[in-house]
């Protein structure tokens, strides 16, 4: 019994995980095709809209050891043998070696900005101070590649991946040592690159990350403990650790859009802004508690994070639930907190059923991130049953994304917004002719469109991802790129799937053909340009 509640809790964590992730499986069941032209243009959109693709540092570049870099706390993971697949990204795409070639790519698919992330070890390889000249160089010939291909850099500071040394010195996001490094990293950034930068994302999904490092413990550092942790951290506190993560990082984001505000903004006029990974979270039956559970669950998993930048604090029901857990901020804080934000970045995948799950047994001892939200959480209305791993898929339902936008606008003030992630997975065997994944983004711009035309300040739209990556929860398992990476063959040859295609015709204006599902939104509401 002791087992089988155990394995229940392990479960449940690593389910909230996994749905707060974007390596999971999206499998689109494709029923009564028909082919149509999509119902939308580029023309629809706002012309100073951008689309475009992403990755990040560790996932694409490869070339870990090499020119000085030094390892980041997802080398030394993955090289403990963490990943499911046993992977490492030591080589991954070699994206260090191949940007030019990468960058032809985009320009010959016509992308319109590239997001990708900056490693702090490989800029600062002992975290604070020498600047690394290769690592300079290699970022200064990306974003000069890529302006001259007049392709906007969207660049994201912090993608899960701080230097090793300064978890090892003072255990980073535990320690509030870790927002003047992170702030001094961030001021080199901008002081180097940022005449070409147009848009600074400071932290790539905070939530996801300070569950996964610090609650789940499936990412590295790798730190959890019981009832919350699934992945035998040897070290950790899950019912303190997500929250006291969570806390520097905020204060880190505000410290560095200080000083971005203060010493560049006005000379180099970029924008900054964080990014959250944002699910939709709708009651899985019509019941008081389940509409209140469904606020519940927004507030922990969104307001979290956006709570504090908007309104100066986090939400009422955190600080009840979680109570003397959740550190406080100072007036001070809360002020440098409150606006320090140009526009939100949004990762947004799939729609989530909510339950309401306050009459479950108490756990003994302190809370933790599940008990304190309680809720049960679903990507179908089927309760999932127990077991690692799941869900392996969510249905296709793109209204998720305008339900998020309008969300966003009349929640928080209708900021602007960029979806930063929007992908569909595959697994690693699919082919060149990739129409799931046409659908999928298909579906998603036409949503956002709505709500674009609903009042939403949405300015642009990012593909996951550019290419074939290293993901971080399953390795070389699953598939997002628009571009197929053939990782058997030494020259790890690049080779655009029909989705580039696709889009490329979607950005260059001609028409285009999706296999759309007939019951899709009302695509009478779009008028045609
Ligand atoms: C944790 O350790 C137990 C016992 O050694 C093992 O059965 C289980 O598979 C491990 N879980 C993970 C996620 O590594
Ligand atoms: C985690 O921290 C809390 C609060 O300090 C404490 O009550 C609890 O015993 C700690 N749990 C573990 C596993 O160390
Ligand atoms: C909730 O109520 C609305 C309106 O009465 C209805 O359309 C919807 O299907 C109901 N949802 C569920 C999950 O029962
Ligand atoms: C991919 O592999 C799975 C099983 O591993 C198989 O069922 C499927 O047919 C394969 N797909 C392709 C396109 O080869
Ligand atoms: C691609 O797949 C679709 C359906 O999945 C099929 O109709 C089409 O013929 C395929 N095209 C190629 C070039 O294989
Ligand atoms: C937004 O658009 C949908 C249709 O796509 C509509 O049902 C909704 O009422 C609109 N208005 C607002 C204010 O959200």
């Amino acid at each position: 019994m002791v087992h089988y509640h155990m394995m229940m809790m392990v479960s449940l964590s690593s389910r909230i995980l996994l749905l707060l992730t974007r390596t999971l499986v999206v499998l689109v069941v494709v029923t009564g095709n028909q082919v149509k032209d999509t119902s939308f243009s580029r023309d629809d959109f706002p012309s100073n809209f951008v689309f475009g693709a992403g990755s990040s540092a560790y996932q694409i570049e490869g070339a870990v050891a090499e020119d000085g870099r030094t390892p980041s706390i997802w080398d030394k993971f993955t090289h403990e043998g963490h990943m499911p697949d046993h992977s490492t990204a030591d080589i991954t795409c070699d994206g260090y070696h191949k940007y030019k070639e990468d960058v032809k790519i985009m320009s010959d698919i016509g992308l319109e900005a590239y997001r990708f992330s900056i490693s702090w070890s490989r800029l600062l390889p002992y975290g604070r101070g020498t600047i690394n000249p290769k690592g300079l160089e290699y970022y200064n010939s990306l974003i000069d590649e890529l302006v001259a291909h007049g392709i906007e850099p969207h660049v994201t500071l912090y993608h899960i991946d701080h230097p090793q040394i300064l978890e090892d010195e003072y255990e980073g996001w535990l320690s509030p040592r870790m927002i003047d490094d992170f702030t001094a990293f961030a001021d080199v950034c901008f002081r180097e690159f940022g005449d070409r930068v147009s848009h600074w994302t400071t932290v790539n999904e905070p939530n996801t990350m300070c569950l996964g490092c610090y609650d789940s413990g499936q990412f590295p550092p790798r730190r959890c403990s019981p009832p919350g942790g699934a992945f035998n951290c040897t070290a950790g506190n899950s019912s303190v650790e997500p929250y006291i993560a969570m806390h520097n990082i905020l204060l880190a984001h505000a410290s560095v859009v200080a000083i971005y505000r203060e010493k560049y903004q006005a000379k180099q006029k970029g924008f900054i802004g964080i990014n959250v990974y944002a699910f939709w979270c709708t009651p899985l039956t019509n019941s008081s508690a389940d509409v209140a559970a469904t606020q519940r669950a927004t507030d922990f998993y969104t307001g979290w994070v956006v709570n504090p930048l908007v309104f100066g604090d986090y939400p009422k029901i955190m600080k009840k639930n979680v109570g003397s857990r959740i550190p406080s901020f100072t007036k001070r804080q809360s002020e440098l907190l409150k606006g320090s934000f140009d526009f939100m970045g949004l990762n947004h995948y799939f729609v989530a059923y909510i339950k309401d799950n306050s009459h479950s047994n108490p756990t003994s001892g302190p809370g933790y991130f599940e008990s304190d939200t309680n809720v049960k959480i679903s990507v179908t209305k089927e309760e999932m049953p127990p077991g690692p791993f799941l869900p392996t898929s969510a249905p296709y339902n793109p209204s998720s994304l305008q339900n998020v936008l309008e969300y966003f606008r009349d929640y928080y003030g209708n900021p602007p917004i960029y979806i930063h992630e929007n992908g569909f997975g595959a697994p690693h065997n699919e082919t060149l002719n990739d129409t799931g994944r046409i659908h999928f983004i298909n579906g998603y711009l036409e949503s956002m469109l709505h709500a674009i035309r609903n009042g939403s300040n949405t300015r642009g739209y990012f593909v996951w991802a550019f290419l074939d990556l290293f993901e971080l929860l399953t390795g070389y398992d699953m598939r997002y790129g628009l571009v197929h990476v053939d990782f058997e063959n030494k020259d790890l040859k690049r080779e655009p799937k029909l989705s580039a295609q696709w889009y490329s015709d979607f950005l260059k204006k001609k028409s285009v053909q999706v296999i759309k599902k007939s019951e899709n939104l009302d695509i009478n509401k779009l008028s045609h340009s």
